[in-house]
């Protein structure tokens, strides 16, 4: 049975229960009011205070009330206004026919299908025996009522519903919608309106949220909601971007065109002219058929790539459908069916951070159980840390969950209303976790500009131990040869590969048990005992392929490690300059800033992962378990010039410390270690101007920055100790500065700069007294000029391919 929360006014409290329904007079005007509240807070806050089926369930019982009782009616009551005023800015468009609801039946079992087919034989007077009435059997789709207009075949005008009698000219907008035809194919009738909905697609509409998030900005509600708001966006560029779609259902005024004789032929015909047509829809005989539709669209329901509103159910002939007429704007012929909401209010007992395979960090709200889309849901998702605080999720809160198709549940908005005096406070993911791993209790992270926290325990966290172990052995990092997915599952589950280093330790012993187990679990026969011997050959070749991954390259093992934004090309570099793991696992971010093709985000990455005790641990048992890479050597002498005093400086992006004033204060022979130490009267006796000394004093003041500072020049002072000796050995431009200008005859800059690199040499952007060469080819501008005034040497290309030969 379905735990529907609003089946019971007690338990979802008094403002949806109200005044006693007895007191017609005041209900009526109570549910006028709660329904004015709750459709502003939609349309015009966005931010729903109910989910849409309780708006429903109220809207009807206001319509049921005004029937019964017709001296109710008001011209403000909402029923008169079905979606919402056409917008001034909006052209307004009269319909020429008026755009009709259709009534809904909210019982959700087979009842509403057996009820419906009963008023319709009562109100075509048919006997117990006559034959079963047929019907045209399709989805209701949940998104924007739109009439069509095509004139001679063209699209002349596409407009809302807005009130059924006049709505608003969206054609602009419409015409972005690819699946609608332009023209129609063979159908030049004067005038076709078709009617239909625009919708968007679950996927379409994850991707934009997505979005959203990643910019920080608020996410939509529903798919319904995101198309409504894109088809009434007043800028069609935007409207542009938004993935909208469309179904068409029937037909408006028409002139000119052979309307079939059935609704079926007519939704048939329409496909014929290029019009979208859902091929969800079947022609059925009597209750049974219509039972028989529901609960197949039930069992299909969170396969199909959109979500539906439930199943409409429509007399198929047209003319049993103009006997049947009309009950106050409701057709009699037809009826919405609906299924278990995909929307629920519940209430947030606890919050939750759950750690991916990736380590990222997502908050999930711990629910009051409540039945949502079909199934009891008790976890939804919050997403990040930004979107909880957005949506302003709080223990205790209630709030509205959604669960649609095979989406994850997710908490939609808080109803702000009954947020209760003790709810919680505002979420923080560093105060909530104390800034550690629930898995591993490694230190977490969020990188700048990023929506998602992370753990930095790549190498030990449980809950990223497959990803880490199969990207270890992947052909381009450790290329372990047999070492697959389903091996590593194995491996994991029955806890024989914990860390990386126990990878080392398996024996052919361990790898027959771990198949053995894993056949078992899985109910096979095992193969050994099929062929009545043990196979053991691939637990040998396994363990082959393992020994054999103990001699790595640097890179490879730096690459292997799964350190984020590490790929290939950053492992490369880091060996190439660096030359020894040793170096690398203490290397400080702003040095590793310095090294080319390494950004601040990819420094900080590298610092973090290293920082972590942990990472460091699984490294060390790593080594200790026979890891050895081949290819160690010394820190490249390309380093001597990035470990100058002024690009050190430089790279601990002191605030205010521009390149010049950082060179200004190298020049002055201030050190790292000086830094280091220097208080507030050493600052001022380096002669900067006092905003700058103020800011660098300031930058001091944080112990963690004088650390930086220290491990800084201790690197740097080892690091020139391990560099080979004869800065000029490595090349013939080493220690040397040139800067290009102009066009060369027949090097393009990038592989001018690449050869004077290669010789050692550096290449900058700008000419100074340093400056050992300016290389100038045709139109060379002010660098040349400065050149001159500086008295630096300038050379043209045949110069510069002449030191490079240089021995
Ligand atoms: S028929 C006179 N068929 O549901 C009958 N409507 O309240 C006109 N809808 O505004 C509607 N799928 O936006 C019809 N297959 C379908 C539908 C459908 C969705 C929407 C439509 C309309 C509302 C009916």
């Amino acid at each position: 049975m379905q735990s529907d929360l609003f089946s019971s006014d007690e338990r979802a409290g008094k403002n949806s229960a109200g005044p006693d329904a007895a007191d017609w007079k005041v209900r009526a005007e109570w549910l006028r009011t709660e329904l004015n509240r709750h459709s502003h807070a939609y349309y015009v806050l966005d931010n729903p205070t109910i989910p849409d089926a309780e708006y429903d369930k109220l809207f009807r019982e206001l319509v049921d009330l005004e029937q019964a009782h017709p001296e109710l009616a008001s011209a403000d009551s909402p029923t008169r206004r079905v979606g919402g005023q056409p917008l001034p800015e909006f052209a307004p468009v009269r319909h020429a026919v008026l755009m009709l609801s259709i009534r809904t039946e909210t019982d959700t079992t087979s009842g509403g299908a057996i009820a419906f087919d009963a008023r319709v034989r009562r109100e075509l007077g048919l006997d117990a025996d006559a034959p079963p009435v047929e019907y045209a059997a399709e989805l209701k789709f949940d998104g924007l009522a739109i009439n069509l207009r095509y004139e001679n075949g063209i699209l002349v005008q596409a407009a809302t519903r807005g009130d059924g009698a006049t709505g608003e000219d969206v054609t602009q907008n419409i015409r972005t919608i690819r699946q609608i035809p332009l023209r129609l194919t063979n159908c030049s009738a004067p005038v076709l309106e078709v009617r239909g909905e625009v919708y968007i697609r679950r996927d379409d509409f994850e991707r934009m949220n997505e979005r959203q998030r990643e910019k920080g900005e608020k996410t939509f509600v529903n798919p319904r909601n995101a198309a409504a708001g894109a088809v009434r966006q007043l800028d069609p560029a935007v409207a542009a971007q938004r993935p909208l779609s469309f179904f068409a259902y029937g037909l408006g005024d028409v002139q000119g065109w052979r309307i079939p004789d059935t609704h079926s032929g007519t939704l048939d015909a329409l496909e014929k002219i290029g019009v979208p047509v859902n091929a969800e829809r079947r022609v059925v005989q009597g209750a049974d058929g219509l039972v028989e539709f529901h609960a197949h669209v039930a069992a299909i329901r969170d396969a199909l790539p959109f979500d539906i509103d439930g199943v409409v159910y429509k007399v198929n002939s047209f003319a049993l459908q103009r006997r049947l007429g009309f009950l106050s704007r409701e057709p009699r012929w037809a009826v919405a069916h609906k299924y278990p909401a995909q929307e629920q209010m519940t209430i947030v007992r606890d919050i939750d951070v759950q750690v991916g395979r990736t380590g990222k960090l997502t908050p999930v709200a711990k629910l009051e159980p409540v039945f949502v889309g079909g199934v009891t849901v008790t976890n939804a998702t919050l997403h990040n840390e930004d979107e909880t605080r957005r949506k302003d999720v709080r223990v205790g809160d209630t709030v509205i969950v959604r669960r649609a198709g095979d989406v994850i549940p997710e908490v939609v908005a808080v109803v702000l209303e009954k947020r209760p005096a003790d709810a919680g406070q505002p979420f923080d993911m560093f105060r909530h976790l104390q800034g550690k791993c629930p898995v591993c209790g490694s230190h977490i992270h969020r990188e700048e500009g990023e929506a998602d926290w992370r753990c930095t325990g790549g190498l030990v966290c449980g809950a990223q131990r497959r990803q880490a172990i199969a990207h270890f052995a992947g052909r381009r990092m450790m290329d372990i040869e047999g070492l697959g997915d389903r091996y590593i599952d194995s491996l994991v589950e029955f806890g024989y590969v914990n860390a990386l280093a126990d990878l080392y330790r398996l024996t052919v012993a361990d790898l027959l048990a771990m198949k053995r187990r894993a056949e078992e679990r899985d109910g096979v026969i095992p193969e050994t005992v099929q062929k009545g011997k043990i196979a053991t050959k691939w637990a040998e070749n396994l363990i082959d392929g393992i020994e054999a991954s103990k001699r790595p390259t640097l890179a490879r093992l730096l690459f292997a490690l799964g350190i984020r934004h590490i790929g290939e090309s950053t492992a490369k570099t880091l060996a190439d300059w660096l030359g020894q793991l040793e170096l690398i696992r203490r290397a400080p971010a702003p040095l590793l800033r310095l090294l080319p093709d390494i950004g601040g985000a990819v420094a900080e990455s590298i610092a973090d992962f290293f920082a972590e005790p942990k990472n460091q641990k699984a490294l060390d048992e790593l080594l200790r378990a026979g890891v050895v890479p081949t290819d160690e050597h010394a820190p490249s002498a390309k380093l001597r010039n990035l470990l100058q005093p002024q690009e050190l400086l430089g790279a601990l992006a002191i605030p205010k410390l521009t390149e010049t004033r950082a060179a200004q204060l190298a020049a002055k022979g201030v050190s790292l270690a000086a830094l280091a130490n220097a208080d507030r009267t050493a600052i001022d006796a380096y002669g900067l101007p006092s905003e700058i000394g103020t800011a660098l004093a300031g930058w001091l003041d944080a112990p963690a920055n004088r650390e930086q500072l220290r491990a800084l020049q201790e690197m740097q002072a080892d690091l020139l100790k391990l560099m080979p000796e004869q800065a000029g050995s490595e090349g013939v431009l080493a220690g040397k500065t040139l800067v290009l200008t102009g066009t060369l005859p027949t090097l393009t800059r990038d592989q001018a700069t690449e050869k004077i690199e290669a010789a050692g040499g550096k290449v900058a952007g700008s000419v100074s007294r340093k400056t050992s060469y300016v290389v100038a080819g045709e139109e060379a501008g002010s660098k040349l000029a400065k050149a001159q005034e500086l008295g630096v040497p300038i050379i043209d290309e045949a110069g510069l391919l002449k030191l490079l030969e240089e021995k």
